[in-house]
């Protein structure tokens, strides 16, 4: 029967032309699409000095396959970019109502709605698995990403000050140290699917989808995680009963290294650079972006610190500012000694705030 014979090469072609689609792993993509480790981009407020064009929606970006900032392809509210690309896999799995893919999205500050997540963490991010792999991002953008049902776009409230996100591509085993972070977390999810297949393996995230009570959290949880290329990462995850400045009393200890840090300052009271302990905290208050830009940290709403000498090499990228009141609040930070990622966070940093106040070149 040549008809149905053609049906059937046509009908096969297409299952054929569908299974890579299908088959392609949960991934960081980068701004061709393509599937990288992990990418990392700094979104440039709208008032700086420079050459670029500030609309406040230019980013500089990099990855694992170009480990250097570069001048992003696209304006950040556009779907082509990193995380337009890296987030379709999300509202493709959303759509197909797979049961075989777990997602979450969580902000404080939730799109398209009047309540402020304050008994959440001050966490931001989104999550996307199926059982073999998937991927994790951390930024510090309200009210983004819209909820899947939307699809793409970018919250005009996060053009005027600078924000970061990072993603990393993990092995599914790796979720089930990201489930034990969310229970310090405590992140204000507002779209989740967790089927039932991964309720063994993320017990926690299963709970905060559901709405329903959480086993006591440990006040707070430090993770070795490591990338599907394996890169190695330390995730810190603090609740809301560790009341303290998670820079000086955690991170900059922990790690054994004097740390510069970014981050929201302009919320409550301020604090300063800080050398009590043993290893001390330093405020960032100008940056400077490769094309001449510069910019102080007052119009920065990211959140980030390396180490001051270069031989530690520790970069963390995260979601809680240096503010009093955020002591009270959960979250946590990402890091990692990838020098290439190290290098291209310490080179922007033009000033930092001495201990004695005053400013301190670089
Ligand atoms: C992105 O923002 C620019 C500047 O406001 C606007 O011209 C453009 O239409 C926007 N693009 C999308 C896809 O929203
Ligand atoms: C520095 O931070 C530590 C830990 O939060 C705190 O106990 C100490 O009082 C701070 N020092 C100053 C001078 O603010
Ligand atoms: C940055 O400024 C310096 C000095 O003003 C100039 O020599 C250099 O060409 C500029 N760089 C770029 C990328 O425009």
């Amino acid at each position: 029967m040549p008809a149905g014979s053609a049906w059937c090469q046509a009908a096969l072609l297409l299952l054929l032309s569908c299974v890579p689609l299908w088959a392609a792993e949960i991934s960081c993509r980068n701004e061709d699409g393509e599937t990288v480790d992990w990418f990392a981009l700094y979104k440039l407020p709208k008032h700086a000095k420079g050459q670029i064009p500030m609309l406040g929606l230019e980013y500089l970006y990099m990855d694992a396959l170009a480990p250097q900032w570069q001048l992003g392809k696209y304006l950040i509210n556009m779907s082509q970019g990193a995380l337009g690309q890296t987030l379709q896999q999300l509202y493709e799995a959303y759509e197909s109502k797979r049961n075989t893919i777990a997602y979450a999205i969580y902000n404080d500050e939730i799109p398209e709605s009047d309540s402020k997540g304050s008994k959440c963490g001050h966490t931001k991010g989104f999550l996307l698995l199926d059982k073999s792999q998937g991927f994790w991002v951390i930024h510090s953008v309200p009210l983004f990403p819209p909820s899947p049902e939307d699809g793409y776009g970018y919250p005009s409230t996060g053009e005027s000050f600078g924000q970061t996100a990072i993603c990393i591509t993990f092995k599914y085993d790796q979720f089930t140290e990201i489930d034990q972070q969310m229970l310090s977390y405590n992140p204000g999810i507002y779209s989740c699917s967790i089927p039932e297949i991964f309720q063994a393996d993320l017990p926690n995230l299963q709970k905060l989808c559901a709405k329903s009570r959480l086993p006591l959290a440990p006040l707070r949880h430090l993770s070795k995680l490591q990338s599907a290329r394996g890169e190695t990462f330390l995730h810190f995850a603090k609740s809301h009963l560790f009341i303290d400045d998670i820079y000086v009393a955690w991170m900059a200890q922990e790690l054994k290294t004097d740390l510069l840090a970014e981050s929201w300052q302009r919320s409550g009271e301020k604090l300063y650079s800080n050398c009590s302990l043993d290893y001390h905290v330093y405020n960032i208050n100008i940056i400077g972006m490769p094309l001449n830009s510069t910019f102080h940290s007052i119009n920065d709403h990211s959140k980030w610190a390396v180490s001051r000498k270069y031989k530690d090499q520790w970069t963390c990228i995260g979601d809680l500012n240096r503010a009093a009141e955020q002591a009270w609040r959960s979250g946590g930070f990402i890091c990692t000694q990838n020098e290439q990622i190290y290098k291209a966070f310490r080179h922007l940093i033009i000033h930092y705030e001495s201990c004695t106040s005053g400013h301190r070149e670089l």
